[in-house]
């Protein structure tokens, strides 16, 4: 899996497998690695694409455009602006004009929800499936934005090390009990990150709205994934936003936590290969 660059150079993209078009979009605060496993699973099947996003693993925070001599580096550590769920969206629509992709099926864990949520809302012709895992529709409270804030406040100060802190809350005990070597790759994924980048994003995630009704509004399959021991977005909470599609269709992860399609990767792959060839 080698990666190549977009957009000017700006955004880091591993492709893997054959067929079926799927755009892997990450979580907070992580990056491309979390699909791996799952994007190995479904080689035969599908083509899959997982970018970096901007600000995230290897992609850049600001894009450079390459006909300019200025040196963005010094913006490392400084203040950046709120990396919406929109800005996200339009690269991942550039990204896929570049691959000559005209329609994909976009799939996105939690923040990547809130993401292909935005991408179905911008580029509803472009969107032929959506596979929703372990996220939610609704905007943050204001509680939860002024948490985004802080936690914006304090990585640009601290930096991310502490993150980490936290990545077994992201698994299944389950997962944690039995392969330790998962949490160790959260917590790597989680402390290579760029501060900028991360408060960036958790600006925009504090700044989202919600995306209940285009997903009420959606005509194309979708398939809303959850683990079972997610606590974040529990089962009970993805169930219900399974209902508010037209079309969709719902599966649980057994011994999966808010990462489950990282932690179970074969039984996720079940679910996908299931569903693509019930719908398409
Ligand atoms: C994620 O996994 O992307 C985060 O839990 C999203 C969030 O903080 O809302």
């Amino acid at each position: 899996m080698i990666a190549e660059r977009y957009l000017g150079g700006n955004l880091a993209v591993w492709t893997v497998g054959r067929g079926t078009p799927i755009l892997f979009v990450h979580g907070f605060p992580f990056d491309h690695i979390m699909w791996v496993p799952a994007a190995r699973s479904l080689a035969r099947c599908c083509q899959s694409i997982l970018p970096d996003l901007r600000g995230f693993g290897a992609s850049n925070l600001v894009f450079r455009d390459p006909a300019c001599e200025d040196d963005f580096d010094d913006l490392d550590g400084c203040d950046a602006p709120p990396t919406t769920m929109g800005v996200f969206a339009d690269d991942l629509a550039s990204l896929l004009d570049e691959l000559d992709i005209p329609q994909v099926i976009v799939c996105g864990l939690s923040m990547g929800g809130y993401i292909a949520m935005q991408f179905a809302k911008k580029y509803p012709h472009r969107l032929k499936g959506l596979i929703l895992c372990d996220t939610k529709t609704e905007a943050d409270t204001p509680k939860a934005a002024a948490g985004r804030r802080h936690l914006a406040d304090t990585v640009l100060q601290e930096g991310v090390e502490d993150l980490s802190d936290g990545a077994s809350g992201f698994l299944s005990p389950v997962t944690v009990d039995d392969t330790p070597a998962v949490l160790d790759a959260v917590q790597t994924m989680m402390n290579s990150q760029n501060p900028t980048g991360v408060a960036a994003a958790a600006l925009g995630m504090a700044e989202r709205g919600d995306t209940t009704a285009v997903l009420e509004q959606l005509r194309v399959p979708v398939l809303v994934v959850v683990g079972e021991d997610d606590r974040l977005t529990p089962p009970d909470s993805m169930k219900a936003l399974a209902e508010k599609a037209q079309r969709s269709s719902y599966a649980v992860i057994e011994e999966g936590g808010h990462l489950a399609p990282m932690e179970r990767p074969m039984a996720f792959e079940k679910i996908v290969r299931d569903w693509l060839s019930k719908e398409f």
